[in-house]
This record gives structure tokens, C-alpha cells and sequence, in this order.
């Protein structure tokens, strides 16, 4: 829903509303800045997503990277709300997480929060589910490393999800809720952060004791909040998970305006060439000036411009190219027009490899199949959590 101006600004995991101010977010999350120098210790290539600060916030992040670095067993835990077809905006976390992986190994765990977006949209069971095997598609098609890589679907791994969420959610109380995310509009909500923790203490209780990372858009943090006072009282043999959080790339009609199903066009993982020109060309918020001659005369300003951010965020990796671009357009050399187009073609070159690699799957069921959690690894998480051997949830 589109905030009329004088609304408060809300971000929750259940809504994101107004203006955002990414500062005051912190100071009213608790999380903190990322510095230099932890950008600095990430392993080398530092992904531009961290590089850029686009990661501009970060929880507890240092015991991920020491073992990261140190080549000791780290993981990282990112998931996906399937409520509809995925954008570019969504799928960040992930080339992000594919990128640590190639680099260091990292265990990666996907889940899929089927049951979240049920309780919290105006869908119907059988349309969240056609989302979420076309969203796993778009997962899927990343390429992330089967031995190293889980895919958890809510619902379908309920044999391990539930029992967690059960232990978990005795740990919360509903004024707890209350407080964090706004009173739920139903028990499924009240329920729900319970299921996250779940997902986001899941590759300790599989694999023991370990740092997890968990990056994510700062709307996300409150979900880790809950979770690490669930961890902090030592009843479960986990640490706190550590969290990196990220700005929302802005949507085509502007600057501070988030992306979300049900206002701006965005653009889709699903996006031919034409469609992503004519978005971009129709739609993207132009920080050049109304005419050529005043262009050439003034220069833009590629703060604003979301071609530019668009590049800035994503898909421009070289540093030298944003600064020439940057530089181009302030001077009034490149023009609106242009930069439009450039973006229009990285994104359309990134869809295309994304597309192709899609295309070449498999069914579905048979693709996901080599990413589920083994028998064993889902009796070890109950074991960790507390189910005995001999308990039903083991049978
Ligand atoms: N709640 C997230 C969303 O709405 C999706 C999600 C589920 C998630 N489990 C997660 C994100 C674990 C990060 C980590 O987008």
C-alpha cells in the first residue's frame, strides 16, 4: 500500500511503508554500521554488494568472517518469501551468498517461507505454491553447489521445521511479538517467527556449532532479533547468528521508494529485452535535466538517477566504469537517454545468463531433490534441538 505522506514510516518483516531512513532504522534496530575494516576482511574479491556498502548494516558479523578466513565451517542462511514473481531486487542475497560459496565453501541454506506469505497475503494456497516452484526455478537457476547448498520449503519439510519451530516458539512470548513486528492479524503471523528461527539456527543444529550469517534486507532484522535472544539463552547447543543487512534497491519511479508487488513496475527475473528497454525507458527515474541543451549545460546527478543506481547496486561490477559514468553524467557528456540504455543492456546481459541457465533444468521436484536435507541431517537438527532418539518426531 502506498503511504500518503504524513504516514510514519514502518519498516517490519510484515510491512515496509514511507520514506526510509536507513540511519535512524539502525539506531531504532540496534544493528551497526559496517566499517572499513570489515569490509576490508572479507575475502578477496569483496563482492560489490558489501564493497559498495549496498550491506550498509551488520550484527555480530566478525565470528563469520574469522572462520570464514580460516577456512573452518561457516554458513550462511538467506531465504525467500514466495509471494509472487521474483524481481531484481530479491535476488541479490543470493548471487551474494553463490559468490562466498564459490570463494570459501560456505554452507548455504535456502528457505522458503511458503507458510509466512499465506498467513500474510491475499493469496490462496495454490497460488503461493505455483509461486514458489517458479521462485525455486529462479533459485535454482543460480548454480549454487549441491553438496554444499540446502533448499528447505516450509511446508514440505514440516518433519523438521515444525519440531524446531515447536521448541522455539515456547521461547517467545506474544508481547514479544507484539512489540517487534506490530500486533499479527492472525495466529499464523504470531506463530511465524518461530518457523524463521527455525531456518536461521537449522545449519547449526544439522552441522554443530558454527558462526551463521544471515544477509538479508534490513526489514528481515527484526526476525534475526528474535532469534538471537532465542540462541543467547544457551537451552540449544547454537550460537547467535550474525547478520548483514541491506538496503532495498530503489524502484523505477525513484529514489527512497522501495520496490514492492503493489506499486511500481519492477523488473522481473522472467524479463525479455524488450520488456526491460521499455520499462527502463518509460519508467526509470531520470536524474538528467528536461532538455538537451540544458543537460549538456547543467549535468545530471546519478544520486537520483535510477539507471544509475540500478548499475551503481548491481549490475555494473568495475569501479572505474561507475566513476566514468558518474563523472559523464554530472559534466552533461552522457546524456539521460544513454544511461538508460546502458542499463537497460547490463541487466538485459545478467537476465540473459539467468535465463538460460533456468531454461536448462530439469522438472522441478528432480532439480530440488539433490539440494533437500538428508534423513540424517534432519534427524541430527531434532536431536540438537532436543528430541530424543527414541521420540516420535524421530521415527
Ligand atoms: N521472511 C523472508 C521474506 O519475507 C523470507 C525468509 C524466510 C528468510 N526465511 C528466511 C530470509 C531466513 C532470510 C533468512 O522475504
Amino acid at each position: 500500500m502506498p503511504a500518503p505522506d504524513d504516514e510514519e514510516p514502518t519498516v517490519t518483516p510484515y510491512a515496509v511503508r514511507g520514506d526510509i531512513d536507513y540511519e535512524t532504522l539502525l539506531d531504532q534496530f540496534g544493528a551497526d554500521r559496517l566499517t572499513d575494516e570489515q569490509i576490508a576482511s572479507f575475502p578477496d574479491p569483496v563482492h560489490p554488494l558489501v564493497r559498495r556498502k549496498i550491506f550498509y548494516a551488520e550484527r555480530d558479523m566478525s565470528p563469520f568472517l574469522a572462520a570464514a578466513n580460516a577456512g573452518e565451517p561457516h554458513s550462511i542462511v538467506t531465504g525467500r518469501g514466495p509471494s509472487g514473481p521474483m524481481h531484481i531486487g530479491h535476488v541479490f542475497p543470493f548471487y551474494f551468498a553463490k559468490h562466498l560459496q564459490d570463494q570459501t565453501n560456505t554452507l548455504v541454506y535456502i528457505p522458503f517461507s511458503d507458510d509466512e506469505k499465506y498467513f500474510l497475503k491475499d493469496s490462496s494456497i495454490a497460488e503461493i505454491s505455483d509461486h514458489t516452484r517458479e521462485n525455486l526455478r529462479d533459485l535454482l537457476a543460480i548454480g549454487f553447489d549441491p553438496k554444499r547448498t540446502r533448499i528447505i520449503v516450509d511446508t514440505a519439510d514440516a518433519d523438521v521445521i515444525y519440531p524446531l519451530a515447536a521448541a522455539f516458539a515456547k521461547e517467545i512470548t506474544q508481547s514479544t511479538v507484539d512489540a517487534t513486528y506490530g500486533e499479527p492479524e492472525n495466529i499464523g503471523l504470531s506463530f511465524y517467527p518461530a518457523v524463521q528461527a527455525a531456518h536461521l539456527l537449522l545449519p547449526q543444529l544439522v552441522a554443530g556449532r558454527h558462526p551463521t550469517l544471515v544477509p538479508i534486507a534490513v526489514d528481515q532484522d527484526p526476525h534475526v532479533r528474535v532469534c538471537r535472544d532465542i540462541a543467547a539463552k544457551q537451552r540449544y547447543p547454537v550460537d547467535k547468528p550474525g547478520a548483514l543487512l541491506s538496503k532495498f534497491l530503489p524502484s523505477l519511479l525513484g529514489p527512497g521508494k522501495m520496490s514492492s508487488s503493489d506499486n511500481a513496475p519492477s523488473i522481473l527475473l522472467t524479463d525479455n529485452r524488450e520488456t526491460v528497454f521499455e520499462k527502463i525507458r518509460t519508467h526509470a527515474y531520470s536524474g538528467g535535466q528536461s532538455s538537451i541543451d540544458a543537460h549538456r549545460k547543467f549535468g545530471g546527478n546519478p544520486e537520483i538517477d535510477i539507471s544509475y543506481q540500478f548499475l551503481y547496486y548491481f549490475f555494473e561490477e568495475s569501479d572505474e566504469r561507475m566513476e566514468r559514468l558518474a563523472r559523464e553524467y554530472r559534466d552533461g557528456s552522457l546524456l539521460s537517454g544513454k544511461l538508460k540504455e546502458i542499463a537497460a543492456e547490463q541487466i538485459t546481459d545478467f537476465l540473459d545468463a539467468h535465463q538460460k541457465r533456468r531454461a536448462k533444468l530439469g522438472p522441478v521436484e528432480d532439480e530440488l531433490a539433490k539440494y533437500r536435507l538428508t534423513d540424517h541431517e534432519r534427524r541430527q537438527a531434532r536431536r540438537r534441538a532436543g528430541y530424543p532418539d527414541d521420540s516420535f518426531a524421530q521415527l
